[in-house]
């Protein structure tokens, strides 16, 4: 059955999976609006997927970001790939789609491109082309990003879930990461906070829509940091 799990999850979550060429067609959308010649900022553009799934958007948004990247000098590349992984943000309320989500981005970033779905057996019609040789610490960097990112919990009530759809009374975080240079600073924001943030300004003054996943403009309300052992050198 392609873009269902089961009926069952259909029923209960409303599982559908958005088919490729409808995500390529709506990305081409959202792309006309940003100016792909400022190459950080085409990579740090943050995205909130608040309903993942599996990560059909995710992996579409990130292949996208990682040919930019590509268009960088080589070795720039480690620290766009890191910027483009850490500006993408999902939620799921279903366990082992977080999971996949997260390990579609990996396998993507290892592979080179995506398959168009249902071109199967075609050429591949991905946005970038070579393969990222990663380090186990730049594994490690990545996954800890990916794991802070994409997160299981109900984006209706901004909590956490743990099991696999369990709702707990903990909020989600969702982390800002700050660059200077090549040092982050990660600012963490609930999901009220993103929202009461940004509901007002979805309008800018020339009546453009503007992006109310762009977390980077709000006051925030607490901030961490990376903890010494979790420190990277780029
Ligand atoms: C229609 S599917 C879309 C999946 C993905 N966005 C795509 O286009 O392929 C909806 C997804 O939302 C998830 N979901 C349903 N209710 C949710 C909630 N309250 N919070 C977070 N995710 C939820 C489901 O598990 C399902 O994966």
């Amino acid at each position: 059955m392609d873009g269902i799990k089961s009926k069952d999850r259909v029923k209960e979550h409303g599982e559908v999976f958005t088919p490729d060429s409808i995500v390529n067609d709506m990305l081409d959308l959202v792309d006309k609006e940003v100016n792909k010649d400022n190459m950080w900022e085409y990579i740090d553009k943050t995205y909130l997927e608040p309903s993942c799934g599996n990560g059909n958007f995710l992996i579409r948004i990130l292949d996208r970001k990682l040919e930019i990247v590509q268009k960088l000098p080589r070795e720039q590349w480690e620290l766009g790939l890191v910027r483009a992984v850490a500006s993408i943000y999902g939620v799921d309320i279903q366990s082992d789609n977080v999971s996949e989500s997260r390990n579609r981005m990996i396998e993507l970033i290892k592979s080179g491109s995506v398959d168009i779905l249902e071109l199967k057996g075609k050429e591949k019609q991905g946005f970038h082309f070579e393969k990222f040789n990663l380090t186990i610490e730049l594994e490690n960097v990545l996954n800890f990003i990916l794991n802070k990112n994409i997160q299981h919990g109900n984006c209706l009530t901004g909590n956490k879930c743990v099991g696999y759809q369990d709702e707990t009374s903990e909020p989600m975080m969702f982390t800002e990461y700050v660059w200077n240079n090549e040092n982050v600073t990660c600012i963490g924001h609930t999901l009220q906070d993103i929202e009461i943030n940004t509901t007002e300004d979805k309008f800018n003054n020339n009546g453009k829509y503007v992006n109310y996943m762009d977390i980077r403009t709000l006051n925030f309300e607490y901030k961490d940091t990376y903890a010494e052992d979790e420190e990277y050198d780029f």
